[in-house]
């Protein structure tokens, strides 16, 4: 029996994407006056988060011309009937607030060439260009790099890298939570007491054989979330972006919605631009109906892939887009001359953690924000650019709140704890191969179009695999990771399963109407065999 070494903090931020810095910050500037300590674990580095990945930008009403009744509007029809409206105002008239402290800390938002404001640009599902960008499609890099230069300078929050989180504890009599089970690789298993928690580990798109997400992005804080007792919401709605560079063999690298914004066409491979066969609004209908235009486009030609043209756009869009364009020339296309390949992947979590407007989970002391988290904001189907947007201004709140919390949070907690952990015998399954064949399954029956029957075969699948995984203890990662893929892969079908109509992002191959006796959020936790 080893004693487990122990850290205490006030608040413990899991996470280092948009949401979880934020959150960070918030924690810590509101408490300054009663020197308030922050820890912020993450599984990986800076880099390793989605947010730093993300290229389009961050949905704000910057323009006269346009309103907060706008963007409410056109996030409620994205979201196909399942949107909060009151999550939606609320989230949609902090925007600027926020955007605006941003700038504050030096975050160089592109600047149109005719005035000194920010340049808006228009991505799927807007009816006005307000989707503000940095760096031509470098926005996730550069506001995580404005959040990290805050954070470095507060003395009072302490970044962990390389600290996989993986189970929070939680007090079952008070249903409380007191903190998490850390592993590092240099220091082992820790124990990190915090008088709040706040998750903002993001999504699950690793699940997905085809994802636009890192590879870190394995759904462990919802996995957590779940065995710890608190209640998920939505999980059958997956996001999958259109547009993802397809070359076999090459990591699917996004080409972001803000291409189609600037005037791209799609073709499929006769050269017929197909999307005004599908919908009225084109390439700048929303993600979930171009998503499945595509797939339906991609079966009609029996190709592989469609493509993106962006030749009539000309040098412009060397500029506008370097990131993009430095991925396409590694692969000697070149978008002035040559069609670009693309495929739809796995790319948000728009289900996740239930929470209030205010970041609380059902459990007290436990706060979730940013892809992790389901506000009510994104319904069936996220407005694109409107994730950033989330996280920060979620994070701000929820670092609020879980502040205010940790200094009522009463409960002392126990001050040892023993491991006596025996770590299992060898899996009789080869994690490797449960891993890779779970994101195949998962890509092919429980991704664009589902079917009950597919559905129920992945479940089959899955309960295969988890009866010699799922009960098994791990000394690594790897296993860890397994095991919450698994967690999350159940979930999500059990609540696609369940869900037997076609809304947002989820199409069911059987049942392809949208019905009224499932407008409804569905809510799970543990034991739970439907949803309340
Ligand atoms: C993109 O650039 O297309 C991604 C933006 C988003 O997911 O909101």
């Amino acid at each position: 029996a080893v004693l487990l070494p122990q850290i205490f903090t006030d608040v413990l931020v899991i996470g280092a994407g948009v949401a979880g810095m934020r959150a960070a910050l918030a924690a810590a500037d509101e408490g300054a006056s009663e020197s308030t300590d922050v820890i912020i674990a993450t599984k990986g580095i800076l880099q390793d988060s989605s947010t730093y990945w993300a290229q389009g930008g961050v949905a704000a009403v910057m323009d006269e011309a346009d309103s907060f009744e706008s963007h409410t509007e056109d996030t409620m029809i994205a979201g196909a009937g399942l949107c909060d409206k009151y999550a939606v105002e609320t989230i949609v008239k902090q925007a600027p607030k926020r955007i605006q402290e941003l700038i504050d800390w030096g975050m160089r938002f592109d600047q149109s060439s005719e005035s000194n404001t920010p340049s808006l640009a228009r991505e799927g599902g807007h009816t006005h260009r307000r989707i503000l960008h940095a760096d031509g499609d470098g926005t996730g890099k550069a506001f995580a790099l404005t959040l990290y230069d805050q954070i470095l300078e507060h003395d009072a929050i302490r970044l962990f890298d390389d600290c996989f989180v993986l189970d929070y504890i939680t007090d079952k009599d008070n249903h409380t939570c007191l903190g998490a089970i850390t592993h590092h690789p240099k220091y082992g298993l820790q124990v990190i007491w915090a008088s709040s928690t706040i998750v903002a580990s993001g999504g699950c798109g690793h699940l997905y054989r085809e994802s636009t997400n890192p590879s870190t992005v394995t759904g462990d804080g919802i996995a957590a979330a779940f065995r710890a007792g608190a209640q998920l919401q939505d999980m059958a709605f997956v996001q999958f972006h259109p547009t993802t560079l397809y070359i076999a063999g090459a990591a699917r690298s996004l080409i972001s919605e803000a291409v189609r914004g600037e005037g791209a066409y799609l073709l499929d491979k006769d050269g017929h631009r197909f999307m005004q066969d599908y919908d009225s609004r084109g390439e700048l209908a929303p993600r979930d109906v171009v998503a499945k235009s595509i797939i339906k486009q991609i079966s009609k030609t029996q190709h592989t892939n469609v493509y993106l043209d962006v030749r009539h756009l000309g040098k412009n869009f060397l500029k506008r887009f370097p990131g993009i364009s430095k991925q396409l020339q590694a692969f000697d296309i070149n978008p002035l001359t040559d069609l670009i390949p693309v495929h739809p992947s796995a790319h948000y979590m728009v289900g996740g953690i239930k929470t209030d407007l205010n970041g609380r989970t059902n459990i007290t002391g436990l706060y979730a924000c940013g892809e992790v988290a389901a506000t009510g904001l994104h319904g069936a189907n996220r407005l694109a650019s409107n994730s950033l947007l989330e996280g920060l201004v979620m994070g701000a709140t929820a670092g609020q709140t879980a502040l205010e919390m940790a200094h009522k949070n009463t409960i002392k907690p126990p001050v040892k704890i023993i491991s006596d952990i025996r770590i299992s015998e060898r899996s009789n399954l080869d994690l490797d191969d449960v891993r890779s064949s779970l994101r195949s399954i998962m890509w092919r029956n429980v991704s664009i179009e589902r079917s009950g029957q597919m559905l129920d075969e992945v479940q089959t699948s899955i309960n295969f695999w988890a009866q010699y995984t799922l009960d098994k203890i791990f000394d690594d990662r790897h296993g860890w990771e397994t095991q919450n893929m698994l967690t999350l892969g159940s979930l999500i079908t059990q609540a696609a399963r369940w869900r037997a109509e076609s809304r947002g992002t989820h199409q069911r191959t059987d049942c392809n109407q949208t019905s009224d006796q499932f407008k409804v959020h569905d809510i799970w936790h543990i034991g739970s065999e439907t949803p309340t």
